[in-house]
């Protein structure tokens, strides 16, 4: 397998990004301190991971996801990792390099190049997440890609043919109906539909929705009854993008808005409110109440990831905060809940939707290293106002903080986080356990990689069956 050494191309190929070239199986790593013998289930997490030298300039967005699952029983861990073997890697594993280029580059190889693989590489590197008994490995431009329990690539996953177009890596599982509600946004009209899938896995219903103008749309936010898109003005440009310009381009011209559509509406039920010029790449949780609907946030003012050739944009972090729309009158506020710049947001997910006190993020308590470079976990308690901060000093990268219900337990907070963190000066990596009502105190257990694990994105608990 070719090794990628050339850093020289992209920041995102060095230091913690830097991709591994292994698969490994390790049936026991060392631990310190004591894993919680009630936590026992499986951490998955998402992460680009490059097979191949990148052909061009390299993203982090581009890379070939891995999967890294450490699975706890008994207060034992064991460690698995494996590449999603899309069409268009296993063409590049044929050819032995890299056969596709990355979103900086209008690179769409032909049939000629990839074969039957398409010209657009689905790398299913950004979130994982575990529905009606499948494991779907997400990427916002294409479908899914389901695996095994093993992490072996199945293929992709288009809902019985009924899934019309790309899926978010970021949908929502609604914790009593076991519904899947999520979205796919596209360059190409229609530029957004939302899709509902039954707690059996069957895709029941889609609706198209206007915008006007192809936008990225990361992420989404769900109530018990409504769902809240944002329509913020990072804008596709394709007639700018195939004459050799940028892909996306940020419009704060163009305004932004919230939208708010009742679970079961379609497009002319929704409440467009204009807010302020402003991206977000996560919520945190949103519930209803009343005629109001109250969205948690990490908020940004506006939006860069780093396409140019520069460094990984400093600073490219969102404020915690939260908006509230009043559909009575159509308008929407914010409020900064928190002036530390946070990402990777979670909840416990039993809670989504719903009411929510707690919050979990990845924050910046030190001077900023990079994209998503966060040296902190915080929880903040947002009834009382307070936070409390584990950080993990200069030269340490925490991911986003997963959290995992204690079994045994009834509070919002009986739980735990899980998070891979990594060291740079000794090029190694941790699993993390925190314990969520006490998130100060700092890890109860560290569960020690067998090789660094390099940053990623998204990750779920999965618990173990009782
Ligand atoms: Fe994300």
């Amino acid at each position: 397998m070719a090794q990628v050494s050339n850093t020289r191309r992209s920041p995102f190929l060095a230091g913690v990004y830097a991709p591994v070239d292994d698969e490994l199986e390790v049936a026991e790593l060392a631990v310190t301190g004591e894993i919680p013998g009630a936590l026992r289930g499986t951490f998955v997490r998402n992460g680009p991971n490059p097979m191949f030298e990148p052909k061009g300039r390299y993203h982090i967005f581009d890379g070939d996801g891995m999967l890294h699952a450490v699975s706890l029983d008994e207060g034992r861990a064991s460690y698995r990792n494996r590449w999603i073997r899309s069409a268009g890697l296993m063409a590049e594993i044929g050819a032995r390099r890299a056969l596709y280029g990355g979103m900086a580059d209008a690179d769409f190889p032909g049939p000629d190049v990839v074969g039957d693989a398409g010209p657009m590489k689905n790398v299913a590197n950004t979130h994982v997440i575990r529905h009606a008994g499948r494991i779907l490995a997400l990427w916002e431009a294409g479908p899914p890609t389901e695996v095994n329990p093993e992490l072996a690539t199945v293929g992709p996953f288009d809902f019985g043919g009924r899934l019309l177009g790309a899926m978010t890596a970021h949908p929502k599982i609604d914790p009593d109906s076991g519904e899947l509600l999520f979205f796919g946004y596209s360059a190409l009209p229609p530029f957004l539909r939302y899709y509902v899938v039954d707690a059996a896995g069957e895709l029941t219903r889609h609706v198209d929705l206007e915008l006007p103008a192809p936008v990225m749309m990361h992420d989404f936010v769900v109530t018990a009854e409504h769902v809240v898109f944002l329509d913020a003005p990072a804008v596709f440009d394709l007639e700018g993008f195939a004459a050799g310009g940028e892909m996306l381009s940020w419009r704060p011209e163009l305004g932004a808005r919230l939208g708010v559509m009742p679970r079961d509406g379609d497009a002319r039920d929704v409440v467009w409110c204009e807010v302020d010029p402003c991206y977000v790449f996560h919520f945190l949780n949103a519930w209803t109440e009343g005629s109001h609907v109250h969205v948690d946030a990490c908020r940004m003012e506006d939006m860069d990831i780093g396409l140019g050739d520069g460094p990984p944009p400093e600073g490219a972090n969102g404020r915690l905060g939260r908006f509230t729309v009043d559909l009575g009158s159509g308008t929407a506020s914010w409020e900064q809940l928190d002036d530390l710049p946070s990402d990777f947001p979670r909840i416990d997910d039993r809670r989504a939707g719903r009411r929510h006190r707690y919050g979990y993020v990845g924050a910046i308590t030190g001077p900023s290293t990079g994209f998503g470079a966060f040296d902190a976990v915080v929880r903040h308690d947002l009834e009382r106002g307070e936070r409390a901060v584990c950080s993990f000093g200069a030269g340490h990268v925490v991911g986003e903080p997963v959290f995992a219900p204690d079994p045994g337990g009834t509070a919002e907070d009986d739980g735990w986080l899980v998070s891979f963190v990594y060291d740079a000066e000794h090029d190694t990596s941790d699993v993390v356990v925190l314990d969520a009502r006490d998130v100060a105190g700092g890890p109860v257990a560290r569960i020690h990689m067998p090789r660094r694990v390099p940053f990623g994105f998204h990750g779920s608990w999965f618990p173990a069956e009782p």
